[in-house]
C-alpha cells in the first residue's frame, strides 16, 4: 500500500510495536499500511461518522487485516480501548482536534505518543501543547501539494516554547522546512503591502515577516 508523502511521515513518527489508535481514520489507509510494513501489531482504525468507518472496514477487509485491525464507532477518545499507547489524530482542522484532546485528556497519560496533524493553525497547535506542559517530541514541515505540521508530543513534562518554537517548531531545517518559510514570507509580504500601517494586525504581520526573513537568510546561508 503506497501512503501520501504526509501520510508516509506520520506513519514514520509512529513508534515500531505500539498499539495506535487512528482517530478519524477514513480511508484506514495509516493503520493498514503500518501493519503491513510490521511497524505495528495491532491497531484500532476509529472514526465519529458511519460511511469513513464503512470505507475503512472495506479496505481493511481487502487488505486482509481484519485480524490485526478493529474499527470502532467513536466521537474522538471516548471509545478507544485502554490499551492504545499512540494516538494519531490527522487531517482536521486545530479546534476539532483541540477538542477531541481536551475531552480525552486523561487518556493522553496512559499513551507513549500523540501524533497530530492539524490542517489549520499550527502555532495554535504547538501553543496548546506548550501551556500543558507537554513534551514536543518531533516537529515536522512537509510538502505535499500543500504544506502539513506534522507534530509528535507525549504527556511527559516538557518545556515552555519559546516565541520562535511557536511560530517555527523545534529543530526544523528541512529542505521542505526551507520552501515553507519562503511561502510564508512571499505571503506576509503580500499581505504587508495592501495593509495600512495604521491597521490593527500590521506590527503582527511585520514582526512575522522579519521572522521570516531571518530563517530564510539563515538557512540559505546554511544550505550554500
Ligand atoms: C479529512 S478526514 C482525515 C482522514 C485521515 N485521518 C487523514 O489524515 O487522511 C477527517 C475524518 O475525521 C473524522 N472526524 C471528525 N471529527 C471526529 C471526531 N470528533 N472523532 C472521530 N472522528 C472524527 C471525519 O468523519 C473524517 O472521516
Amino acid at each position: 500500500m503506497k501512503l501520501s508523502k504526509r501520510l508516509a511521515c506520520i506513519a514514520g513518527m509512529v513508534s515500531k510495536n505500539s498499539i495506535l489508535a487512528d482517530i478519524g481514520c477514513d480511508h484506514g489507509l495509516l493503520p493498514i499500511s503500518l501493519i503491513q510494513q510490521g511497524v505495528i501489531s495491532k491497531a484500532y482504525a476509529c472514526d465519529i461518522n458511519p460511511r469513513p468507518l464503512q470505507r475503512a472496514e472495506e479496505a481493511i477487509t481487502q487488505a486482509n487485516c481484519c485480524g490485526t485491525i478493529s474499527t470502532i464507532l467513536s466521537d474522538g477518545l471516548q471509545q478507544v480501548p485502554s490499551d492504545a499507547d499512540c494516538i494519531v489524530i490527522a487531517g482536521m482542522g486545530f479546534e476539532t482536534i483541540r477538542n477531541i484532546l481536551e475531552n480525552g485528556i486523561d487518556r493522553l497519560y496512559d499513551c507513549q505518543e500523540i501524533i497530530v496533524q492539524p490542517n489549520t493553525d499550527v502555532r495554535e497547535m504547538r501553543s496548546w501543547i506548550s501551556a500543558h506542559r507537554f513534551l514536543l517530541m518531533r516537529d515536522q514541515v512537509i510538502q505535499d501539494g500543500h504544506f502539513y505540521h506534522i507534530l509528535k508530543f507525549s504527556a511527559r513534562t516538557g518545556d515552555v516554547l519559546t516565541e520562535d518554537e511557536l511560530l517555527f517548531g523545534k529543530n526544523q531545517d528541512s529542505a521542505d522546512f526551507l520552501a515553507y518559510c519562503m511561502y510564508e514570507r512571499h505571503k506576509t509580504e503580500e499581505i504587508l503591502d495592501q495593509l495600512s500601517p495604521s491597521h490593527d494586525h500590521y506590527k503582527k504581520f511585520l514582526y512575522y515577516k522579519e521572522k521570516l526573513l531571518e530563517k530564510t537568510e539563515k538557512m540559505d546561508y546554511e544550505h550554500e
